[in-house]
């Protein structure tokens, strides 16, 4: 047995910092009742880090032991011994081990798990939930997921989200919040890739509305659900351009565990989210102006009664939306696809992705990151022309912020606001921006903007594949085609298009697209520069007479 002994330096007592490390340590011991040698220590260097002002004494010097051997630590009176990470596993409370920390590597400001601030007290800058991996159970290789789909009786290995609980684990297990969200598909379409200008069977649709409440949220919903429960909140606010607030809604509804206050900008939203929203009996709150408007009052509203917020501002949110990812590469057997493409609003997602792989290869479970391109619509093109047209960029957490707010600055003073018929992503001012461009910068990402007429033709597209989808996911597949036309995809690289929200949210600009009434095309679509419709499937107006029914379908069918 090596005997490691603590101590203050030159035989002082430990620091006060010492004596709360030592808490977190006094935290596992009780899950060893009988604290026996027969335990192993993890051998990274992560835990020993928590005691700079101590020094080491050890019955062997032998490094190379650390791995093999028993491990003791005698602080003061008391003995601690600790376990190889796969008994580790077993006894740890995850929640000691994560916690949030300021984005902007210069302020660093870390706050604990337990902690519900909407941004950097210090800096004002966006959170991310961090991790001290080397004290956690992380499996040796994504195959180890596997293991769980023949559990599929239990909710957590059900769950396309909990499933991957040890890649954010922020809670304990048991805590964890699922209604059954992330049964999603990676759809391979040729019929799109045809569209898009790729070869056959590189072109990949992660669909998303499969969800429980139609859309990708519920994957940030779950998480952010979990974070609520482990703080002990009871109502919960989000903004909404309507798939947030139907997701909250929902979660709202089946849990039982908190109550839902929506905000959302009159008229902006699409009614099947609105109708979702209404129907689950969430306290809706339509204000006068758009979702930027809706964005600054929820979290006005939130600070002064500190009502929980669930918009993606909420850095647990994102945990659970990384498990999009981890899903694609579920999907292709834990390989590593040449690009993702996501539509951009409020840019949680591109930023959960680029997160998602940071720490899958910090982590050593993926060799490369593939690349990320995030689609704008031209009518709400805030990352497009910050990104592609002024050249921003994370610049390692330097970002010119002073060029940022000038950029709003005249935004403002010419009254631009956000406008496309992609309702779910007509944004001005993404909450995530500083964390997308992060994202890009860790994926060698791109950004483009596409017009509603792009969007339009290509949702028909994937509609007419059977798996439809919401305008504003369609951005992707628009995306993606422009990227090959350009050059920037290559014909026979593996793309996967992220397709964010169900064919259903929108009825409304689906009808749009495909009738024969030209006042009702021109009222919905053309106003926003919609002129063709070329994938159109427009209904047959036949007489209630049998032989005109019969000859319609000989002529048409
Ligand atoms: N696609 C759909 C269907 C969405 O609902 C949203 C965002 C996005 C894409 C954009 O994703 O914000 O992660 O860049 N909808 C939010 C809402 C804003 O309130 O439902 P993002």
């Amino acid at each position: 047995m090596i005997n490691w002994q603590f101590a203050g330096r030159n035989g002082a007592r430990p620091s006060n910092f010492d004596v709360a490390s030592l808490r977190i340590l006094e935290g596992w011991a009780p899950a060893w009742p009988r604290q026996t040698t027969k335990n192993w220590v993890n051998s990274s260097p992560g835990y020993l880090a928590h005691f700079p002002n101590c020094v080491r004494k050890s019955a062997s010097n032998d490094v190379s032991q650390r791995e093999r051997l028993p491990i003791a630590i005698h602080i003061l009176d008391r003995t601690f011994v600790f376990a190889k990470p796969s008994e580790r596993s077993l006894a740890i409370n995850p929640t000691d081990y994560a916690f949030q920390r300021c984005i902007f590597p210069d302020c660093g400001a870390t706050f604990g798990v337990e902690e519900t601030h909407i941004g950097c007290t210090r800096c004002g800058g966006l959170f991310e939930v961090a991790y001290e991996w080397d004290r956690l159970p992380v499996p040796s290789s994504l195959r180890e997921f596997e293991r769980l789909w023949g559990q599929r009786h239990d909710p957590f290995a059900f769950s396309g989200v909990w499933r991957f609980h040890s890649l954010l684990p922020f809670s304990p297990r048991e805590k964890c919040v699922t209604v059954g969200e992330g049964q999603t598909l990676l759809h391979p379409s040729d019929r799109v890739a045809r569209y898009v200008g790729l070869n056959a069977g590189r072109l990949f649709l992660q669909y998303e509305g499969m969800n429980p409440s139609g859309s990708f949220k519920d994957n940030g919903m779950a998480a952010a659900f979990t974070h609520a429960r482990l703080i002990g909140a009871t109502r919960a606010a989000c903004a909404s351009t309507g798939n947030t607030s139907a997701s909250l809604a929902l979660y709202c509804a089946v849990t039982g565990l908190m109550k839902a206050i929506i905000f959302i900008g009159s008229g902006k939203i699409a009614y099947g989210k609105l109708s979702q929203a209404l129907d689950y009996g969430a306290l809706t709150v339509q204000i006068a102006g758009d979702f930027d408007d809706a964005m600054k009052r929820v979290q006005e509203v939130s600070r002064s009664l500190g009502i929980y917020l669930v918009n993606s501002v909420n850095p647990f949110r994102l945990e659970g939306q990384k498990t999009i990812m981890f899903r694609v590469l579920e999907g292709l057997r834990w390989e590593v696809p040449d690009w993702i493409v996501v539509p951009g609003g409020n840019l949680g997602n591109s930023s959960a992705f680029g997160k998602a792989f940071r720490e899958l290869k910090e982590l050593g479970l993926i060799e490369r990151v593939p690349r990320l391109a995030v689609i704008n619509a031209t009518g709400a093109n805030t990352l497009y022309r910050l990104y592609e047209q002024q050249g921003i960029r994370w610049n390692q957490g330097r970002v010119d912020k002073n060029q940022v707010g000038e950029f709003y600055q005249v935004m403002d003073q010419e009254q631009r606001r956000a406008s496309t018929i992609a309702s779910a992503i007509e944004i001005n001012r993404p909450v995530n921006l500083m964390k997308c461009l992060q994202a890009l910068e860790t994926c060698q990402g791109v950004v483009r903007e596409v017009t509603d007429q792009e969007i339009l033709d290509a949702k028909a597209q994937v509609g007419a594949g059977g798996l439809g989808c919401e305008p504003a996911s369609a951005a992707s597949v628009a995306g993606a085609k422009r990227l090959v036309a350009e050059g920037v995809i290559g014909r026979d690289e593996r793309v996967v298009c992220v397709l964010t929200g169900h064919q259903l949210k929108d009825p409304t600009a689906t009808v749009a697209y495909h009738t024969t009434d030209q006042e009702m095309f021109n009222k919905v679509l053309g106003t926003r520069g919609v002129h063709r419709a070329t994938f159109a499937n427009r209904a047959v107006t036949v007489a209630n007479d049998l032989n005109e029914i019969i000859k319609a379908i000989q002529i048409y069918g």
